[in-house]
């Protein structure tokens, strides 16, 4: 990064910054209805070498994009300037501005191994990545958990892409073997220990390579879909409800809302269950949380698609413990959580099954639990 950066700027950076990608075990679609959720960070990273600059200048470069230094004016930064992906460390740098807090400019130098459109939140990574940087450049002092909100607000208010906060605090806030337990109204998380190889067992991600894009649109609607039927319901959230409402539920709203509503509190429940079966040591029981937690994406929130689908089944079929697709849907990533003895046997069969419906071959690697952003240099 030191070198590349000298390369391209003609000096050294002065802080180096990594941010990982993620995984949700469980709590997909929970975070913007105040809910629950538990992802864990996985070790692929964002890297970000960064030096202040004195003159407003914000100059950008990515070693996944081809072109020249992006230069921008810090005092020009408003939303819609930037659209492409430089709206995002550009989106954090606003928010920074937005937040009163005293910056500067600065030259960046990015690179990254979280593949991007997989639902591997590549997006948290590079904002959290850089509002670290930022944040240590300036000498800000903000807290982890503060900075991932920054990141989302970026995304939310520059990038134009209304997620929740679970990406972002799982980028800054993930400890290594944990699972982070997050209660988004509380802006509360915790750490809940979380060791798969330690119990014999292997957490794999099963890209399927169909590109997941949160700003088509299909996010936005779920979105405003959950929150017209806590308004409807007379709830600050879907948080609000218990299992004991949904019967009302179904009388109350409108029939396209009732299925999210009722994913909304049945994922709730599968967050608090999988904590427990994980806080007594029962690894493996996380399994059935993860597959009803896939049929209740597939069947009531309907954001599965056929791949991923098949991902689940030949897993299951195969001898995994739980699938479920992971991440905002409509392709991305599968989580399959096996035995390790088991994991070859998916591995293969999943790639065969893929071939045999003429799906582009999938990307699949083992992740275990990773810390996340931290100064590397
Ligand atoms: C995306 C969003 C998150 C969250 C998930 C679904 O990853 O960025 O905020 O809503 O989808 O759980």
């Amino acid at each position: 990064m030191k070198e590349v950066f000298r390369r391209i700027y003609g000096t050294d950076p002065e802080v180096v910054w990594a941010a990982p990608g993620r995984v949700n075990l469980i709590g997909e679609h929970t975070d913007y209805n105040d809910g629950f959720a538990l992802p864990i960070a996985i070790p692929r990273h964002t890297l970000v070498a960064a030096r202040h600059r004195q003159d407003g200048r914000l100059r950008l470069h990515s070693a996944q994009v081809d072109g020249p230094v992006i230069d921008l004016d810090l005092a020009r930064l408003t939303p819609g300037a930037v659209t492409t992906w430089a709206a995002y460390p550009a989106g954090v740098v606003w928010a920074l501005l937005e937040d009163g807090q005293r910056i500067g400019g600065a030259d960046l130098h990015i690179d990254s191994t979280v593949p991007t459109g997989a639902g591997l939140s590549s997006s948290a990574a590079l904002e959290c990545a850089v509002a670290f940087a930022y944040n240590d450049l300036y000498g800000l002092g903000l807290s982890a958990p503060a900075l991932a909100l920054l990141a989302q607000r970026a995304e939310n208010g520059f990038a134009g892409v209304p997620c929740g906060a679970m990406d972002q605090l799982a980028s800054a806030c993930c400890n290594e073997a944990a699972a982070l337990h997050l209660d988004i109204r509380a802006g509360a998380h915790e750490q809940v220990p979380f060791d798969p190889q330690a119990h014999g067992l292997s957490l794999l991600v099963v890209d399927t390579r169909v590109k997941h894009d949160l700003g088509d649109g299909a996010y936005a609607a779920l979105r405003s879909g959950c929150e017209e039927a806590a308004r409807r319901l007379g709830l600050a959230a879907l948080r609000d409800l218990t299992p004991a409402d949904l019967p009302r539920v179904a009388e109350d709203l409108p029939a396209p809302l009732v299925p999210l509503a009722r994913h909304v509190v049945t994922e709730n429940g599968r967050v608090a269950e999988a904590v427990s079966r994980l806080r007594a040591g029962h690894v493996a029981k996380l399994g059935p949380i993860l597959t009803e937690g896939h049929a209740s994406l597939r069947d009531d929130f309907r954001i599965s698609c056929a791949e991923s689908d098949l991902v689940v089944d030949t897993a299951l079929a195969h001898g995994a413990l739980g699938a479920r697709m992971t991440g905002g849907g409509f392709g991305g990533s599968v989580i399959v959580l096996a035995e390790e003895g088991w994991l070859e046997a998916i591995r293969i069969a999943v790639t065969a099954a893929f071939r045999v419906a003429g799906y582009q071959d999938p990307h699949l690697f083992p992740v275990s639990p990773a810390a996340g952003a931290r100064r590397i240099a």
